[in-house]
């Protein structure tokens, strides 16, 4: 079947179930009780055909944010196919924030993935009248930044290891796994931190393969207010492990230069100094990496200094920095500054505004990020030169909606044929938001689907090339759920319920190559 959803196969099976009802309310009382007591096998069947057809029948996997856990649906079947539940193991504010699935061959059978949560007062933000804090239930455990690293084997999930402890670095916000599949990168924007650790195997521990700090020096310091469109300069610099411990010590709140996250489009609350914190003139917004699909850049996404630093994984050094800012130069030189630890430096004439979610075209051409503010479009770069040094930034996706500060492109993916990129489109709260299509091709918005709920976050699509199913999250206390529409004739098909405050979601890959199209590449 194409994308389009084919309304007669749709009454068929809606029919056909009517149909066998009938006949079984024909019978008289005394045949029925004759009758050897039906049997239906409920694992198929009509309604397994019905939201097949309807949803598809990948997994899909959804983190609940403040509700504190994470839901595997089987969108074929309309179930749950596991969940869990990070209060169970002790954590006492567990906001399960982002994640990302590693490839598995029958995901019905078994995968994995890695979940990063906050904590501490991010659970404050959303104007809940709650004693938490008093309560002490945000000190320790409470603190969040753990990675948990979590495992479904056919029946149920199990937390199998927290690599906040492990390694002793705890980062609360984007997980992104390697094109490879051998390993993630996780970062998190309220301590500037990016660390990239490997694929433990059996019973081993995840260990760190290279860590790095991102601090930002104005060039104005009268004011926060100047620290970041005044310019300034962004220093890069490589942590070093305490070498008899052989562990970071940046767990929970440790490392933590403001309070808590910027939300989305929050950047200007800094500069107001309206998020306090220890630091917050020294923030470059670090929340997140995404992978180039060639699997040697990694894109270091530097919110505040509205850039993404580009990392050779290959030698772990920083060699280009993209600045997104229209009007500003795409591309500034790195310049190595110290060693022992290791330090680069990126100068910054200016910085026009905040910038956000990125990522890459699955074919690895062309990188994009949300320009957001004061200005409100999307570069885009093209990455096909095999050095980034001359990776240019070539035209923007703007449209007549995008004036002021809202609505505003979010989060981003790639349709499975490559000719369009999903754009959410966030609206403040209780508006809803919308869901956007841009031609990957000219980079001219093709279609707008509107009103689709309060929220909308991450998109994922199905890796047969059916469908695009786009997350909202109600800003955790209004409606939630799934939108789904096709792929290629983008058409609506309708709603999938999913119940907490969803901030994120992935269909867990079959093939090392679907992660081109998955959390990897894109935010
Ligand atoms: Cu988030
Ligand atoms: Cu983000």
């Amino acid at each position: 079947m194409s994308g389009s959803i084919d309304r007669r196969r749709l009454f068929q099976l809606l029919g056909g179930s009517v149909i066998g009802g009938g006949a079984y309310a024909g019978l008289g009382y005394a045949a029925r009780q004759e009758r050897k007591a039906e049997e239906n096998d409920c694992r198929g069947g009509k309604l397994w055909d019905l939201h097949h057809d309807l949803f598809g029948s990948g997994i899909l996997l959804s983190p609940q944010k403040l509700g504190g856990g994470t839901h595997a649906v089987d969108l074929a079947t309309n179930r749950t196919l596991a969940w869990i539940s990070y209060w169970n193991y002790g954590d006492t504010c567990p906001i399960s924030h982002h994640l990302a699935a590693y490839p598995s061959d029958d995901p019905r059978k078994g995968f994995e993935f890695i979940n990063s949560t906050q904590g501490g007062e991010n659970v404050l933000i959303y104007g809940i009248p709650t004693r938490i804090k008093e309560k002490g239930l945000l000190e320790g455990n409470g603190q969040g930044n753990h990675l948990y690293r979590v495992r479904y084997d056919g029946a149920q999930m199990t937390l199998v290891e927290d690599v906040a402890e492990s390694t002793g670095i705890g980062l609360g916000v984007h997980t992104v796994i390697y094109p490879d599949a051998q390993g993630f990168a996780g970062a998190d924007g309220q301590k500037d931190i990016t660390a990239f650790f490997d694929r433990p195997r059996g019973t081993e521990k995840t260990k760190v393969q290279m860590a790095f700090r991102g601090d930002w020096k104005a060039k104005d310091t009268s004011s926060l207010e100047r620290a970041w469109l005044g310019g300034g300069t962004l220093r890069f610099t490589r942590l070093v492990e305490p070498s008899e411990t052989g562990k970071y010590e940046l767990e929970g709140s440790k490392g933590n230069k403001i309070n808590w996250e910027m939300a989305p489009m929050s950047e200007l609350l800094v500069e107001r100094g309206q998020i306090p914190g220890d630091s917050p003139s020294s923030l470059t917004g670090l929340d997140a990496v995404v992978h180039h699909p060639g699997n040697r850049w990694s894109a270091v996404i530097l919110r505040m200094c509205s850039a993404a630093l580009i990392v050779d994984r290959a030698n772990w050094e920083p060699v280009a920095c993209l600045h997104m800012p229209k009007g500003s130069p795409g591309n500034l030189p790195v310049k190595k500054v110290g060693s022992g630890p290791d330090a680069w430096e990126v100068t910054f004439d200016d910085v026009k505004n905040p910038a956000h979610e990125a990522g890459f075209s699955p074919d690895g051409k062309s990188f994009v990020m949300m320009n957001n503010l004061r200005q409100n479009n999307i570069p885009v770069f093209d990455t096909s030169d095999p050095d980034p040094r001359r990776w240019k930034k070539v035209t923007y996706v703007e449209d007549p909606d995008w004036t002021g500060q809202y609505p505003s492109p979010f989060h981003l993916c790639f349709s499975m044929d490559r000719t369009k990129m999903f754009l959410s489109v966030l609206a403040p709260k209780p508006r809803d938001s919308e869901v956007w299509v841009v031609d990957a091709r000219t980079w001219k918005v093709i279609k707008k689907f509107r009103n689709v709920g309060p929220d909308c976050q991450t998109m994922a699509v199905s890796y047969d090339g059916k469908y695009v199913f786009q997350i909202f999250s109600g800003f955790q206390r209004l409606s939630c759920g799934l939108f789904v529409f096709t792929q290629d004739t983008l058409e609506p098909v309708g709603y999938f319920p999913n119940f907490g405050g969803h901030h994120d979601c992935v269909v867990v890959p079959t093939k090392v190559e679907h992660l081109l199209n998955s959390r990897c590449t894109t935010l």
